[in-house]
């Protein structure tokens, strides 16, 4: 059963009416570029085809009512007054965006209140952007049910907004671009700096390659620390270098600083720099038909996230080094690590083999195999009824 027949079946039973209408929103895989979005960098991330659908409903008593299938309990709160701290947990995601849309347009939107019933097909933490699917979703809806009229730039940064003030994750605009403006079949080249989004065909299916994800079940959250601590090292490097942002600095510069910046800062930032380069070889190959070329770039993409970002675990590190033994031609953590899950690109004959190794790897260490699940391009948020 979708996502969505989940959402308007749970909207029906909590409410006890049929909602307005019924949005959804897919999570994303990032192909390459990671760490480099708050950076005014490159990313080439795709559309997932597990989405999360919101039905949803203006409401009149003043009072916003949020459920979710995947979570017990309803989420019951005034609508005046929403803010940063007024709510916390899960629904900081659907009801954040609500206030980010309130500060972007400069009204008190939906003032009445607002009925949500949710349900997703994307698994939390497993580094393919469950947040961005649920804060895309409901963008979508409120930006419909409001008549606000914004373009799907402003939605992204709507649900950026309401993760970095509500949920407190200092994330950068990935997630929510991807899910808002990704298009069938194709992945995006996002310039962070601007917001351009370029649509990139991969060509893997025809080229017999196949992207499969495995899920660490080490659960990421990015409102620990770790991810804010990199970012902020980040901004520090760039300050010693003398850049606007990671984006504008070089090799040569970032060597003739190695005293300066010390160990840390300047491996942070030659992932950043070397990561923005294999985004945009990524797109040269592709485009000169050579997806099968792809696989060493995106397993030095694990390793600068590895050894110079650190931000891997050992359990990450295990699958890709298990799918590169079985056939995979690159390998490498997903999304913003510390746990979450790992990409694989494989030829299609070698699919069973990869999913064979990883199960075997994870039976050595006493813990239940994931099963690989297979991702393509596939559509941006949309209304469905
Ligand atoms: C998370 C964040 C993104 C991005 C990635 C790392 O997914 O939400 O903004 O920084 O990590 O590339």
């Amino acid at each position: 059963v979708s996502a969505g027949s989940r959402a308007a079946a749970l909207f029906e039973t909590t409410f006890a009416g049929a909602p307005e209408g019924l949005w959804s929103a897919p999570g994303r895989l990032n192909l390459i570029g990671e760490h480099t979005d708050y950076n005014d960098g490159f990313a080439l991330p795709f559309a997932i085809p597990q989405r999360t659908a919101v039905a949803a409903d203006p409401r009149s008593d003043g009072r916003l009512v949020v459920v979710s299938a995947e979570r017990p309990g309803l989420v019951d709160t005034a609508s005046a007054g929403l803010a940063p701290g007024t709510v916390s947990d899960w629904s900081a995601y659907p009801l954040g965006v609500l206030w980010a849309l309130r500060q972007a347009s400069g009204e008190e939107v939906l003032g009445g209140g607002l009925s949500l019933a949710i349900a997703s097909d994307v698994p939390p933490g497993a580094g393919l952007s469950s947040s961005a699917a649920l804060e895309s979703a409901t963008a979508l809806a409120i930006n419909d049910l409001a008549g606000l009229r914004l373009n799907r730039h402003q939605l992204a940064a709507a649900g950026r907004l309401a993760e970095n003030r509500m949920v407190g994750a200092p994330t950068g605009i990935l997630d929510q671009l991807a899910s808002l403006l990704s298009r069938p079949d194709a992945a995006l080249l996002l310039d962070c700096r601007d917001g351009e989004t370029t649509p990139v065909d991969l060509g893997l299916a025809a080229a017999g390659l196949a992207v499969l994800v495995v899920d660490s079940g080490v659960q990421h959250r990015l409102a620990d620390g770790g991810y804010a601590q990199r970012r902020a090292q980040c901004e520090a490097a760039a300050e010693v270098l003398g850049v606007r942002s990671l984006r504008d600095a070089t090799l040569a510069g970032l060597e003739a600083a190695r005293e300066r910046l010390g160990d840390v800062l300047y491996r942070r930032a030659r992932h950043v720099i070397t990561e923005n380069a294999r985004v945009l070889s990524t797109v040269r190959l592709v485009g000169q038909g050579e997806p099968r070329e792809l696989g060493p770039l995106i397993t030095a993409s694990h390793v600068s996230l590895r050894d110079d970002f650190e931000v891997s675990v050992p359990e990450l590190d295990a699958i890709v080094e298990a799918a590169l033994g079985a056939g995979a031609l690159g390998a490498r953590l997903v999304g913003g690590g510390f746990g979450g899950s790992a990409l694989t690109l494989v030829p299609r004959e070698r699919t069973d083999d990869v999913a064979a190794a990883v199960a075997r790897t994870f039976a050595a260490r006493g813990a239940a195999a994931p099963t690989p699940v297979e991702v393509h391009p596939s559509a941006a948020a949309r209304r469905e009824a």
